[in-house]
């Protein structure tokens, strides 16, 4: 199995943010970025640590410091509820070998040590096999499916998967 680390994002990590701009992952968001629209992106994910409102890292395996992917996770509201999401993508060529679920599971270890207690949703899209078995395989509960606004008016047929960080600090 693949030695995978992970590494809270820093300043120098554009071009690994601009790597994971392609229409696979971002037509899971809204659609492909401008190249201004990224460093705005990438800017934001930096501000969610220094603000305390949640954390993305860069996905590291041997010998590709400069990273292979990305998985985060930042407060949000469910219903009214606050709650967590996360979100994560692997470079193409990196795939299939559980980069993913490991990634996933070091973050939420993370988050734990971050003292986050609320529940971590993610929400693929029911089309996306490969994102749903990394919930799967990270040990999140499948709650239903449900229609997600990514952005204003542009809504996804997404599943909503939960996690709770809470019971494994027993
Ligand atoms: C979803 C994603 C992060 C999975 O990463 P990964 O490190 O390949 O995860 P895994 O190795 O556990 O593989 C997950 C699934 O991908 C599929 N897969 C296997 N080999 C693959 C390959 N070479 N290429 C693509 N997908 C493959 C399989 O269905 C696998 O599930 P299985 O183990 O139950 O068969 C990655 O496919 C990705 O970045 N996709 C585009 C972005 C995206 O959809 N992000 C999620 C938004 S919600």
């Amino acid at each position: 199995m693949t030695d995978v680390a992970i590494v809270p994002l820093s300043s120098d990590d554009l071009d690994l943010v601009r790597r994971a701009n392609t229409p696979e992952l971002m037509d899971q968001m809204g659609g492909v970025e401008t190249d201004e629209q990224v460093i705005a992106r990438h800017q934001r994910y930096l501000r969610l640590e220094r603000e305390g409102t949640g954390c993305q890292f860069r996905i590291v395996i041997p010998g590709h410091p400069e990273g292979v992917g990305l998985v985060g996770y930042w407060h949000h509201d469910v219903g009214g509820e606050p709650a967590l999401e996360a979100g994560w993508s692997v470079e193409q060529e990196y795939r299939g070998r559980g980069i993913a679920p490991a990634a996933v599971v070091a973050m939420l270890d993370r988050a734990r040590a971050a003292r986050e207690t609320l529940p971590v949703h993610a929400y693929p899209r029911v089309d996306n096999p490969a994102s749903n078995a990394v919930c799967r395989k990270a040990g999140f509960a499948l709650l239903g499916e449900l229609d997600f606004e990514v952005s204003p008016g542009n809504i996804l047929h997404t599943n909503d998967w939960v996690i709770e960080l809470a019971e494994r600090t027993a």
